[in-house]
């Protein structure tokens, strides 16, 4: 489940909304969420809070460091600000939002493998990064993984099959798919009979489509029940392999 601008200037009313929106993921099983201390400029991880407080152990975190926070005690600092926020103890997974050329990774690396040997976080990883800065973040690390590169990836945007998505697979990395809806737009070139076959609707077989390699999972934003139902469903049937080539060149 994205969080990307949830929890931004809205009342209690649709705060409380949203909330319930990331309840029903959970209760579905979606475990997985996704914010960044940048989301909200921090309400995002407030509100994440409030959704998972007593369900903590069930749910998997994802946050995200800012560019402008890759300095080394900046990265300590910007954590527990993260951790206070989300109220919790650790963040299952915590990535460098974008790459900051003006900051070396190693010296980030080396703040993300003190918050791993502290408990703080559990895995390391990247978002926005190239193959070579990918590489360049692995080679920095001495006793952990990048575990995941958090890129757009979409029916719409299919950039990252050029490179990122090869060499994520090679190296068993996952690929964390943002805006997997295209943020909304959600496309109207799904054959019928794909759609009748599965009774899937546009937005699910987008989802499907996207998740359809194993190092791939997505991360849609959903800010109400319906479109939460309806997302977690979509992966209630794998389509064949020639459905996925037909959808690919749709
Ligand atoms: N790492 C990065 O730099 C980065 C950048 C962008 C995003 N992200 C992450 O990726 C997440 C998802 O990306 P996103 O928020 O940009 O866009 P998205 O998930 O591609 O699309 C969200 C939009 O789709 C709508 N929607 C959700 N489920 C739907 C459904 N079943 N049918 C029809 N419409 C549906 C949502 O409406 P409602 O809100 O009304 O439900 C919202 O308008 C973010 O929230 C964030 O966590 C990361």
């Amino acid at each position: 489940m994205g969080t990307w601008k949830i929890g931004s200037y809205v009342s209690a009313a649709e705060r409380q909304a949203q909330v319930d929106a990331l309840r029903r993921g959970i209760e579905l099983g979606v475990n997985f969420i996704d914010t960044a201390e940048m989301y909200a400029n921090g309400k995002s991880e407030e509100l994440v809070a409030d959704a998972v407080k007593d369900v903590r152990s069930d749910v998997f975190i994802a946050s995200k460091v800012s560019p402008e926070n890759l300095h080394h005690d900046d990265v300590l600092k910007a954590c527990r600000a993260s951790l206070a926020r989300l109220g919790t103890s650790f963040i299952d997974l915590y990535q460098v939002h974008w790459p900051n050329p003006k900051i070396p990774v190693r010296e980030t690396m080396a703040a993300m493998e003190h918050l791993v040997e502290e408990g703080a976080v559990r895995f390391i990883g990247v978002s926005n990064f190239s193959v070579a800065q990918t590489q360049e973040a692995r080679d920095a690390l001495s006793k952990n993984e990048i575990v995941s590169n958090q890129v757009e990836y979409s029916f719409n945007n299919r950039l990252v099959e050029a490179d990122i998505l090869p060499y994520c697979t090679k190296e068993e990395i996952s690929l964390i798919a943002y805006s997997p809806l295209a943020r909304g737009k959600i496309v109207d070139s799904v054959p019928k009979a794909i759609l009748q076959k599965y009774k899937m609707s546009p937005a699910q077989v987008m989802l499907n489509w996207v998740t359809r390699d194993q190092h791939v999972l997505a991360i849609p934003k959903a800010a109400n029940i319906s479109h939460m139902e309806d997302n977690a469903a979509s992966v209630s049937a794998r389509l064949t392999s020639a459905e996925y080539g037909q959808l690919s060149r749709a």
